[in-house]
């Protein structure tokens, strides 16, 4: 079956590695904020009228943590309303909506990976419009799969990997928190993931979605703290060679400076968004029902710099 698929955000993160990899399930109509805003609900459902997709892939949302403690509205409408909105026109078009959600619906009182159906208790802003997206989408009734994903970060975009570079050409000490455990996600491997369900889906047939749709954690394998992850990215810099676009781009061509990285509590680094202590989650369901497992965190890490050698 060839896929007509609409692919919303596609100048994100995972937006961009998605514009990359469907276009090998189907024909691809992909929009970026200006070409259909997500505030605007004639926006949304136009482009899915004029597009008829059989699939619908949302890789937009209002992802600025802290400054939708401040911006609820916006993030409301965004994350809970639009998806919402989408639902609907899926439903009446028969398409499949795909989804995306957060690690940030826990509350980090565990401390064992969470499963899908482990309650979500958000403790910010972002989190609940994430939360009531999900539940928008499950209310309508639409077929839909929702990957929770979580720590993304990639080449482009506003993520930890980058701002950590950036910081390491500033500052001799960097101070990064050690008490927030996560799982880190490389964008590539969250668009391959949802890539890889889709084909099972409906290129091979083997799966109705009816059976195997909802909720899926799509993170990568283990778990690490912010410091951690921090002085990892930074072993990996250091062998970076001169050259490579992106790290240039990330570094401004200047040398790293940090000489140590220092483990501090999150008390000692107030956000306006309070996050949750422990956001791992369990991925035993996908790989349950896609036979699917994202690589170890630091394998991914080290495959964005080393793929990034090659392809600049
Ligand atoms: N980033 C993370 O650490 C993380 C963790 C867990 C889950 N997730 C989820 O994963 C999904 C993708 O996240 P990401 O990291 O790829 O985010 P991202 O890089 O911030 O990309 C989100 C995209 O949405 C677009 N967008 C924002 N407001 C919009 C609007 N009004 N209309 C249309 N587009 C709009 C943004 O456009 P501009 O580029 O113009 O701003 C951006 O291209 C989201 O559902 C997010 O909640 C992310």
């Amino acid at each position: 079956m060839k896929l007509r698929i609409l692919l919303t955000g596609k100048k994100g993160q995972i937006g961009a590695k998605l514009a990359v990899l469907l276009p090998g399930l189907g024909e691809v109509a992909a929009f970026d904020r200006h070409e259909l805003d997500l505030l605007n609900p004639d926006h949304v459902r136009r482009a899915i009228r004029d597009v008829q997709p059989n699939v619908i892939v949302n890789a937009a949302a209002y992802t600025s943590v802290d400054q939708a403690e401040r911006e609820e509205k916006q993030a409301r409408i965004i994350n809970v309303d639009a998806p919402a909105l989408m639902a609907e026109e899926a439903k009446r078009i028969g398409a499949l909506l795909v989804h995306y959600s957060t690690d940030y619906l826990f509350d980090g009182s565990s401390s064992l990976p969470y499963a899908e159906s482990d309650q979500p208790n958000p403790i910010n802003v972002y989190g609940k419009t994430k939360l009531a997206g999900e539940e928008a989408i499950r209310a309508v009734g639409a077929p839909h799969l929702i990957f929770r994903t979580a720590w993304v970060y990639g080449t482009t975009g506003r993520n930890f990997l980058l701002t950590i570079l950036r910081l390491a050409t500033e500052r001799e000490e960097l101070k990064v928190v050690h008490d927030q455990f996560g799982t880190p996600t490389w964008s590539h491997e969250i668009a391959n993931g949802t890539t890889l369900v889709l084909r099972q889906l409906y290129e091979q047939g083997r799966k109705t979605i009816s059976k195997f749709g909802g909720i899926y954690h799509m993170t990568a394998a283990g778990k690490t703290t912010w410091f951690e992850f921090a002085k990892v990215i930074l072993e990996e810099a250091s062998r970076m060679p001169r050259g490579i676009p992106w790290f240039e781009a990330a570094t401004k061509g200047r040398p790293l400076d940090t000489r140590r990285v220092t483990a501090i509590p999150a008390e000692e680094y107030p956000t306006p968004a309070r996050r949750p202590a422990y956001s791992v989650l369990s991925n035993s369901r996908l790989k349950q029902d896609f036979g699917l497992e994202l690589p170890a965190w630091s394998l991914q890490l080290r495959a964005v710099f080393a793929e990034c050698q090659i392809n600049g």
